[in-house]
């Protein structure tokens, strides 16, 4: 049986949206509708949401949630591949990065080691290439790259030679023979976390190319906004966050002349985090999942100024 999902930082998202009656909302990872819930209700009867998912689980769950109701629009969609040009320029663009604790709990989607299932890891289901196959194909070193870059395992280079090695004996089909190959490169014993852990996130965000997407849909939903619109992300990886942070650093800085120093042209945006907000030790108790979530949030300036230059 499945857990549902609880959504992560419900209070502070709320408070970053701030939305308001008549707005239009879109969740870019709707997954279980949790967040969406949450913010249709403040949207009155003549807001809007716009829910994408990509994953075919969380869109039924979303249509036996919200069919009904005629403010609600499902799309399915990678959110790098959201066409904005069909819906009104929102108010308020929600992304609550990751996989959800339904998949992570589901067995045959691969996502976890805890199940010994097979390896799959694709969020999309219908397309692109399984993790089984993709470490089929992998030169060794491209393999100990992503280890090292999506993963950061100093261990890289060793676990992608073991892996070579343990394929050209026979195909790593299952979660369980992944697992143990990697493990099988540590010493034996007490390890804060399974050793596998960063095996396996880089191969999730290898095979779903999950940084590109991010950097991809961080700029499209940025240029959607409408004026005083807000976008929120939630992280729950460093490599994530890294990406997060400096682009909405980017955004909010005023061009300066490089030799005065002077404002030639304020920026468009406003950081509404100065710091990641992070969750209340009690939020952690009750939802491990929100562990190392983090929150950043920028909104859209109603007016621009171009500062004449002198
Ligand atoms: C952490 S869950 C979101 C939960 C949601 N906020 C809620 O309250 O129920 C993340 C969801 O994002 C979806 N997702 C992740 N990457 C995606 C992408 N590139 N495009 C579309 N959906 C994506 C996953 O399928 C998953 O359902």
């Amino acid at each position: 049986m499945t857990q549902r999902h609880i959504p992560v930082l419900q209070k502070e998202v709320l408070g970053v949206l701030q939305p308001a009656h008549g707005e239009v909302y879109v969740d870019l990872t709707a997954g279980f509708g949790g967040h969406a819930s949450l913010v249709l209700d403040r949207l009155g009867p003549n807001g809007q949401a716009f829910l994408v998912d990509q994953d075919q689980t969380a869109l039924e769950a979303l249509y036996d949630t919200f069919q009904a109701d005629a403010r609600v629009h499902i799309h399915r969609a990678n959110f790098a591949e959201v066409d904005w040009q069909s819906i009104p320029s929102p108010n308020m663009v929600l992304a609550d990065l990751g996989v959800s604790s339904a998949q992570l709990d589901d067995a045959e989607r691969g996502f976890s080691f805890q199940h010994d299932a097979p390896l799959d890891m694709r969020m999309d289901q219908n397309r692109g290439v399984s993790a089984a196959d993709y470490l089929a194909q992998i030169e060794e070193e491209d393999l100990a790259t992503i280890i090292w870059q999506y993963g950061e395992d100093k261990k890289s280079r060793q676990i992608a030679r073991a892996i070579v090695r343990a394929r050209s004996m026979q195909p790593i089909t299952t979660t369980h023979q992944l697992a143990d190959i990697v493990r099988s490169q540590y010493p034996k014993g007490y390890h804060r976390i399974d050793p596998a852990t960063r095996t396996f996130q880089a191969l999730r965000i290898a095979v779903n190319r999950e940084l590109d997407a991010l950097e991809t849909m961080l700029d499209a939903a940025l240029a959607a906004l409408a004026p005083g619109g807000r976008l929120a992300v939630i992280s729950f990886h460093s490599l994530e966050d890294r990406i997060i942070k400096q682009k909405m650093r980017d955004i909010t800085r005023d061009i300066c002349d490089t030799i005065t120093g002077q404002a030639l042209q304020e920026s468009q945006f406003r950081l509404v985090t100065k710091k990641p907000i992070i969750p209340a030790p009690n939020e952690i108790d009750y939802n491990p999942r929100a562990r190392s979530a983090k929150l950043r949030a920028v909104e859209k300036k109603k007016i621009t100024q171009k500062k004449e230059v002198l």
